[in-house]
């Protein structure tokens, strides 16, 4: 049932997560095995999409004995595979051109690469951690007329510094043209040269500054931050007004400024004190949605500082392996805050509220890639749904997530399970007076992300373009400023919304308050549109339904996260106002 082995990756990654069986010391004697492993195989503009290498009818080298195989569950995840390449390749030892395998052009191989030249296919290789792209091959034009061409001639340089390995070069050189029954033969050749870059730098080639500049980051903090400013000061006035409870009884008539005519009514929200902690309707989904919440937060965070400390871009798949150990770790969190919560709310069917909260989001995410898996396998045949993948995801979830998130309902229902409320509610609910359009909770909860919204999506730039594009994101310093501004965005613009909804007598804060957050990422997906249509060259429906696909996991997993920060924060807020009333 459960491949052991994968499991197994699971375990060792969570007992030791950076330990590595091999190529872990990156040091080599002289004529020392060095092994070049062939990766993946995809479309230029779309980074995301992958294929094996040996999907395309690329041959192997003669060598089939190497000392040592890897694979990580991420990796497998990913669906990056490790193929070893089968050449021979020794530290220090240069090899001259050598041909090291022949293909026979059939009718379908021939297709499959002029499939793959046309659609500017790249392939990626790792020797000793560092990764190496080369193009498949390039179209030529003669006379109105296109023939295809293929590379069949790879040429190394490899850097060395002592003992260790620090830069590779690869020159594709050697066009032949595609035509059927032609035999093609494949070459490499190996230059090692000392080079002066350091082992700790070896990295630094891939990183792009002048893309990622300082400047622009620092400017749209510095922004964002003006506007953390405002809020918090908005926010505290907010609170200022209506904690100082009586003064402004006697003085209002004749000193409502402006200010206070544009705040609303000062005593709007008191009217509601005896609804406002009646419990959100759909509680078993909202808490459910804020449990997820909590969790997203802990792993965005987690995943950050991981970043920051650590550097990520120098070891495959290591964020996704990190993200995935922490998600299932969090679950107690999942489970204490939402099933606290719908223990307050006076929830009993706990144990369904329990499942939706530990399998929602898994079980979303793994929807959507069995989705877009299989309209890759209707376009590509060479594509298969990672099944090993799956059935380690599932194992995961039933054997991990779900006792973790029952340990954690449990005790959040028994330790923060009773009802706390200031205020006692009403038997009967108030009727909801009449209002003005703008006040409206649809109308407040779409208004609600823009401020977020723009103290993001300059990052968001970023963040989509090394995703998608051929870019390593290494500034993790401002992500976690940004994500900061964010939640503080996040949590004033939530707080003035609910205090214009208690003001308008309209007491249905808490979808409102998480959905007025969550829409931030409702812009983010809007802005994604823009990002396909004017930023990346992806065309087909193959490509469109990944890209939408992927982007609408990544906003739902933003609108939850959001969605949950402007909750809390507006129910610390609403309660200690409501804390302060004095029921006659
Ligand atoms: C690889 O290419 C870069 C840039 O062209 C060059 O500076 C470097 O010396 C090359 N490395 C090797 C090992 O040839």
């Amino acid at each position: 049932m459960c491949r052991a082995r994968l499991l197994f990756h699971f375990l060792a990654l969570s007992l030791l997560p950076f330990a590595r069986p091999d190529e872990h010391t990156h040091i080599y004697e002289d004529n020392d095995e060095v092994v070049l492993w062939m990766s993946t195989v995809g479309p230029y503009h779309n980074r995301q999409e992958t294929y094996s290498y040996y999907s395309l009818p690329f041959c192997m080298g003669t060598k089939d004995v190497i000392n040592h195989y890897h694979e990580t569950f991420s990796e497998a995840l990913q669906g990056i595979e490790l193929k070893f390449s089968g050449l021979e390749i020794e530290f220090k030892a240069d090899i001259a051109k050598m041909d090291y395998c022949q293909i026979k052009l059939t009718e379908e191989s021939e297709k499959a690469f002029i499939y793959a030249v046309k659609n500017q296919y790249w392939y990626k290789m790792y020797m000793d951690d560092l990764p190496i792209w080369g193009v498949v091959g390039e179209p030529e034009e003669n006379n109105g007329v296109v023939s295809y061409y293929i590379w069949t001639h790879k040429k190394f340089d490899i850097g060395y510094n002592g003992k260790q390995i620090v830069d590779v070069n690869l020159t594709s050189e050697n066009k032949v043209k595609l035509v059927q029954d032609a035999a093609i033969s494949f070459s490499y050749e190996v230059n090692w040269k000392k080079s002066n870059v350091k082992f700790e730098d070896r990295f630094d080639k891939y990183l792009d500054p002048n893309f990622f500049q300082h400047r622009i980051h620092w400017f749209s903090i510095f922004n964002s931050f003006m506007m953390v400013i405002f809020l918090v000061g908005l926010v505290s006035m907010i609170l200022m007004r209506t904690l100082r409870k009586d003064y402004a009884r006697y003085s209002r008539d004749e000193e409502m400024d402006d200010m206070e005519r544009d705040l609303g009514d000062e005593y709007g929200w008191k009217q509601v004190h005896g609804d406002v902690f009646r419990p959100a309707s759909h509680a078993m989904l909202f808490s459910a949605l804020i449990g997820a919440g909590y969790q997203v937060t802990v792993v965005v965070l987690s995943v950050i500082i991981f970043a920051i400390l650590g550097e990520p871009y120098t070891e495959r798949g290591s964020m996704l392996s990190i993200a995935i150990f922490v998600y299932a770790a969090t679950s107690p969190i999942n489970g204490y805050a939402g099933g606290g919560l719908y223990a307050r709310m006076g929830g009993r069917i706990w144990i369904k509220q329990m499942i939706l909260s530990a399998f929602m989001l898994p079980l979303i995410v793994c929807g959507t890639a069995f989705f877009i898996n299989f309209i890759a396998m209707y376009y590509h045949a060479s594509r298969a749904i990672p099944f090993g993948s799956m059935e380690t995801v599932t194992c995961i979830c039933i054997f991990v997530i779900l006792p973790l998130t029952l340990v954690g309902t449990i005790l959040g229902r028994n330790l923060a399970g009773t009802p706390d409320a200031p205020c006692r509610v009403n038997a009967v609910p108030r009727p909801i007076p009449e209002k003005k359009w703008f006040m409206e909770p649809l109308v407040i909860i779409m208004l609600g992300g823009i401020l977020p919204f723009g103290s993001i999506f300059i990052e968001m730039y970023f963040i989509f373009t090394s995703f998608w594009a051929y870019k390593i994101y290494y500034v993790y310093g401002f992500m976690l400023l940004v994500f900061v501004i964010l939640m503080i965005v996040t949590v004033c613009v939530t707080i003035v919304c609910t205090y214009f909804l208690l003001n308008a007598e309209d007491y249905r804060w808490q979808w409102t308050s998480f959905l007025s957050a969550a829409s931030t990422a409702g812009y983010v997906y809007i802005y994604s549109f823009y990002y396909f249509f004017f930023k990346t060259k992806m065309y087909g429906l193959f490509q469109t339904a990944f890209y939408f696909g992927y982007m609408a996991l990544f906003s739902l997993a933003l609108g939850i996260m959001c969605g949950t920060v402007g909750y809390v924060g507006t129910n610390a807020f609403v309660r200690k106002i409501y804390s302060t009333v004095k029921i006659d």
